[in-house]
């Protein structure tokens, strides 16, 4: 078994015993494609800059799988690499490896983060199995656009739980260390500021200033450092001009001085090569490519990037080097700190660490885990609204029908998932199988994409089926022949994910058209809404009675959903991101900065028609029971900064159903010197309440969840008054239904 690491004084002498063209090699990741499917080393890209020599110097591989060929690229590398130093396998274990759970976006809604955890531990056990011992997850950067494909990978548009959720993914996939069993090592990403590339186009210009970008974005990562992640990854989008690559500031100054950072740095996959796309570099006047590579490469290993991902252009600095051009320490550093993270692995005493097919055909997939996916899957569901109390469905539903077309579907596990192929278990083979006493009919209604998004039917493989007209039809009458409807819409999984930006992100006119259809013969209908982003849902939450978001949501996505749609578990998920009433509204967010003339009518009217409210709110969510807040108190109006003020609030259950509520704290910065968003969510905590009864929810707010990044980009507490509310969503008046609490000057 894995775990052992060689001593210092030996890891020492081998990083001597190097040339510095081996330490280059070290710090390569070649593409998998360099192996055939028997683990063979091919060097199939005869194009390629570099030899058999240079693929035996390299450190890692990307995103190769399966254990046979992982062993027999492992042996052969071993055997011919100068030192007989073992590869690192990394590869993109976003939401789970053969246990899929909920994307992301969807995983951020549950609030739960020792459930989040808990799937990151299941990841990690399920990963290193099957012999993968780092994983490019998670993926944190603060997204406000819902057009950008990758909201989907993202834990959503609030800096506080972004944090959160990116320390516990951390934690559970890295363990108490990664020299024990079946723990792998985390690869926070992308740094810095990814999620906010203009127009929600995906790798697009950012322009951010330091202090957002200190306030808003870098939290997210902020939390994965905390967890002592071992990696963090660069972005492809340039920053005030930089590319993130070669970004000094953010990764020698901030990362490194400011936040102390030991761990591994990584480039995109060839985000090296694209700086060159952005038009940086050093150019000649022969064209010389490699003299503008090698110019990159310079930059991107004195910005404190260790690992190049993909393009081959580290190797150019050994000449860098002979020129005087690049001081060889920092090559140095970069090798020993990637060496170090071999041997915190363990991978000298034993190359194949944790990798076990026996153990792993008990393992994977196995029930415990399935649970944990299934749990997970039914707290990230959102219950967006429930008019009449129309779920759940039971007796008093009377018939049923289930239409649409992601009744039968088993394309459910979103985005990212690259070495298990998409086999959910329908809703319509679950629900059979578990409302025997329902009755419950079915039809697909229409196809996902229709005729007039011809180019994504094509591409993804949809038909815009020839019998449009006949399947609506029948669907109708269905629809007309029951009592509730359920109604399968929203956006097919392939559409959200990297490059996969939207600008137009409505429900597809053919499932439009369809709703319509079924509405005018029946309006008890309870939407299930599929989606890796925040949709435009407008037109059908006016008329829906019911919407429940149910993303996409992995291996046990349809046994979850049956277990909110019969009520054998209550809604508890809150949206971790907004969603908009149109698109031409974004962004839209929560947490934005109070605007002069906002508040007045007369002014609101002109400058927009549609204000800065959103369709729901960061932090909105139902359930099946009526929940009531009541005020929020303090225990102290005035505080020192070495105080803390606890602050609380009665939530009374009123119906006759246990549940389980997810209280947030936001608190609201009312002078500065800068400006400071309307309001912040500071604190949350999931509270259990039974029928009938009341609970008192307590924060302790203390001077550390009051600071901020001043004018000077200090992090400071100013003293001053501050508002406070614990609430259900961020969705009410800031300032007037608050609580006001004093920082004094000590
Ligand atoms: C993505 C990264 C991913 C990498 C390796 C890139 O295109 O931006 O998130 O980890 O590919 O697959």
């Amino acid at each position: 078994m894995g775990g052992i690491t060689v001593t210092e004084e030996k890891l020492i002498k081998l990083f001597n015993s190097m040339t510095l063209e081996e330490k280059l090699g070290e710090l390569w990741q070649p593409m998998n494609r360099v192996y055939d499917e028997n683990g063979v080393l091919t060097y199939i890209d005869v194009k390629a800059n570099y030899s058999k020599e240079d693929i035996y110097r390299s450190g890692s591989t990307l995103n190769l799988f399966g254990t046979d060929r992982l062993r027999a690229v492992q042996d052969d590398h071993v055997k011919n690499n100068p030192h007989h130093i073992p590869l690192l396998y990394m590869a993109d274990i976003i939401h789970g490896y053969a246990t899929v759970f909920p994307n992301p976006i969807a995983q951020s809604c549950s609030f739960d983060l020792e459930l989040i955890k808990e799937s990151a531990r299941v990841t990690a056990k399920e990963s290193t199995l099957a012999g993968i011992n780092v994983t490019f997850f998670p993926m944190i950067d603060i997204v406000r656009d819902p057009r950008w494909g990758r909201v989907v990978e993202s834990a959503g548009e609030d800096p506080y739980l972004a944090y959160s959720v990116c320390r516990a993914l951390v934690e559970g996939l890295q363990g108490d260390g990664l020299d024990k069993p079946y723990t792998m090592a985390a690869c926070v990403k992308h740094f810095a500021g990814y999620g906010a590339a203009e127009g929600g186009r995906d790798y697009n210009t950012v322009e951010l200033t330091e202090n957002t970008l200190r306030n808003v974005y870098l939290w997210g990562y902020k939390g994965g450092i905390d967890a002592d992640a071992a990696m963090i990854m660069t972005s492809y989008n340039e920053m005030g001009g930089i590319p993130s690559t070669c970004n000094k500031h953010l990764f020698r100054d901030i990362l490194r001085d400011e936040w102390g950072y030991k761990g591994v740095v990584i480039t995109d996959l060839f985000a090296l090569s694209s700086m060159a796309t952005h038009g940086i570099g050093d150019d000649s006047e022969e064209d010389d490519t490699d003299y503008l590579y090698r110019s990159l490469a310079e930059k991107a290993m004195t910005a404190g990037i260790d690992i190049e991902m993909g393009s081959h252009h580290y190797k150019k600095l050994a000449l860098s080097v002979a020129e005087g051009k690049l001081d060889e320490k920092l090559i140095d550093e970069a090798c020993l700190r990637w060496l170090k993270l071999k041997n915190k692995l363990g991978l000298f005493e034993n190359p194949y660490r944790f990798t076990d097919d026996e153990k792993a055909k008990d393992v994977m997939l196995c029930d415990e885990h399935k649970d944990v996916a299934r749990r997970l899957a039914a707290e990230s569901c959102v219950l967006l609204k429930n008019e009449e109390n129309i779920l759940p469905l039971g007796r008093q539903s009377g018939k049923i029908a289930m239409i649409g077309p992601f009744v039968e579907s088993e394309r459910l596990n979103g985005s990212w998932v690259i070495h298990v192929a998409d086999s959910v278990r329908t809703l319509r083979t679950v629900t059979e199988q578990r409302c025997s006493d329902l009755e419950i009919c079915f039809a697909k209604g229409c196809s996902a994409l229709g005729r007039e998004q011809a180019r994504e039917s094509k591409r993804f493989g949809y038909t815009d089926e020839e019998h449009r007209e006949e399947m609506i039809r029948e669907a109708v009458e269905i629809a007309r022949s029951v009592d509730t409807v359920v109604l399968t819409l929203g956006e097919i999984s392939e559409q959200a994910g990297e490059a996969k930006s939207r600008s137009n992100i409505c429900i597809p006119d053919v499932q439009l058209e369809l709703f319509d259809r079924v509405y005018e013969v029946n309006k008890k209908i309870v939407v299930l809404l599929y989606n890796g982003r925040p949709l435009d849902i407008s037109y059908i939450n006016d008329r829906a009675k019911a919407i429940l978001d149910v993303w996409y949501l992995g291996t046990m996505m349809n046994d979850a959903v049956v277990d909110l749609l019969l009520g054998e578990k209550m809604p508890s998920g809150k949206l971790s991101m907004s969603f908009p009433k149109t698109v031409a509204q974004i962004p839209v967010y929560y947490n934005h900065l109070r605007t002069d003339h906002r508040v007045e009518p007369y002014w609101s009217e002109y400058i927009d028609d549609c204000n800065s409210e959103p369709l729901y709110p960061f932090g909105y969510g139902l359930t099946y029971t009526e929940l009531s807040y009541g005020e929020t108190a303090v225990d102290k109006t005035h505080f020192k900064t070495d105080e803390t003020v606890t602050v609380s609030c009665d939530i009374a259950n009123l119906g006759d159903r246990d549940c389980t509520e997810t209280a947030e704290l936001y608190i609201t910065d009312r002078f500065a010197s800068v400006a400071r968003p309307v309001k912040e969510l500071k604190g949350f905590k999931r509270v259990y309440i039974p029928a009938g009864k009341t609970v008192t929810v307590t924060f302790e707010i203390n001077i550390e969840m009051l600071k901020y990044y001043n004018e000077n980009n200090e992090y400071v507490a100013d003293p001053g008054s501050f508002y406070v509310k614990i609430a259900r969503d961020s969705g009410f008046d800031e300032g007037k239904e608050m609580t006001r609490i004093f920082l004094t000057k000590d």
